[in-house]
């Protein structure tokens, strides 16, 4: 695993973004795995100032997002639908018919479940999966004893999940129960995995991801087995970590060595 420790917020969102950027001109039809939440609001903002004031175009990329709360409707404000258009998609030169996410409202989330994996194949699999991280180690939503080998299902949401959430919900609505998400699988089949993950709240889950042992108990340490994932933290996120003084002699304030 690359563990890049950049020296500020902007900095690990700039960092982020600038890899983002570098996998979709280097290629001709990027596939990206897409996520949702608080950490990648700035990252996308930077996103769609690089599409605006550079060559960074979104035209040739094919999209399918990590998960979507189930029982809510694409048009809902708390939809990830939703929080994709406002955030990246209305902003940058997408084509709307290559963006992909569950449905969240379908008749049979199981059958949806299975569809959306399938799409995934048709495209030709993610070329790219970015990943944030929950407070319990969790990524889509992937929660705490997620077989590592899951693919696109129905989860329950844990209470401190739905807690940390609640927050996009009007004070009459319930926060949703259940999620669809890719698999902790459907993750690793992805060529090449970025996680973004900052502040000190995520401290402890970013430890256990990247120092702990591989575990259900903590879905992100699945990446440990990945052969291509990269985390990207601010120090905020990667207060929690030993072997720190290792990290910053092989990438200086998460910077590129000659060998990347
Ligand atoms: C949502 C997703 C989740 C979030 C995680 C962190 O699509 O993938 O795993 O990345 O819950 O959310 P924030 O960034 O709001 O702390």
């Amino acid at each position: 695993m690359k563990v890049l420790i950049c020296k500020s917020h902007d900095a690990a969102v700039e960092r982020t973004a600038n890899m983002i950027a570098a996998h979709v001109r280097g290629r001709s039809a990027p596939v990206l795995g897409l996520a949702t939440g608080g950490t990648m609001l700035p990252l996308y903002e930077r996103l769609a100032k690089l599409h605006r004031e550079t060559d960074l175009s979104f035209a040739d990329c094919s999209t399918f997002n990590l998960d979507e709360y189930v029982g809510i409707a694409p048009d809902h404000p708390a939809s990830y639908h939703s929080y994709m258009r406002e955030a990246l998609f209305r902003h940058v030169d997408i084509d709307l018919r290559r963006t992909h996410l569950p449905r969240g409202d379908a008749d049979d989330v199981h059958v949806e479940a299975e569809s959306f994996e399938a799409r995934i194949d048709a495209a030709g699999g993610i070329s790219l999966q970015l990943l944030g991280i929950g407070q319990n180690g969790h990524i889509g939503f992937n929660e705490p004893t997620s077989s590592l080998g899951s693919r696109t299902r129905i989860k329950t949401l844990t209470e401190s999940t739905r807690t940390a959430n609640r927050q996009y919900f009007g004070p009459d609505e319930t926060a949703p129960r259940y999620a669809l998400t890719m698999g902790v699988g459907t993750i690793l089949n992805a060529r090449e995995c970025l996680m973004l993950a900052t502040g000190s709240s995520k401290a402890a889950a970013v430890a256990a991801m990247i120092e702990g042992p591989v575990s259900a108990v903590c879905p992100a340490s699945a990446l440990q087995l990945h052969a291509r994932a990269t985390v990207v933290l601010d120090r905020d996120a990667a207060a929690g970590l030993r072997l720190t003084d290792y990290y910053q002699h092989v990438h200086p304030n998460g910077e590129a060595t000659r060998f990347d």
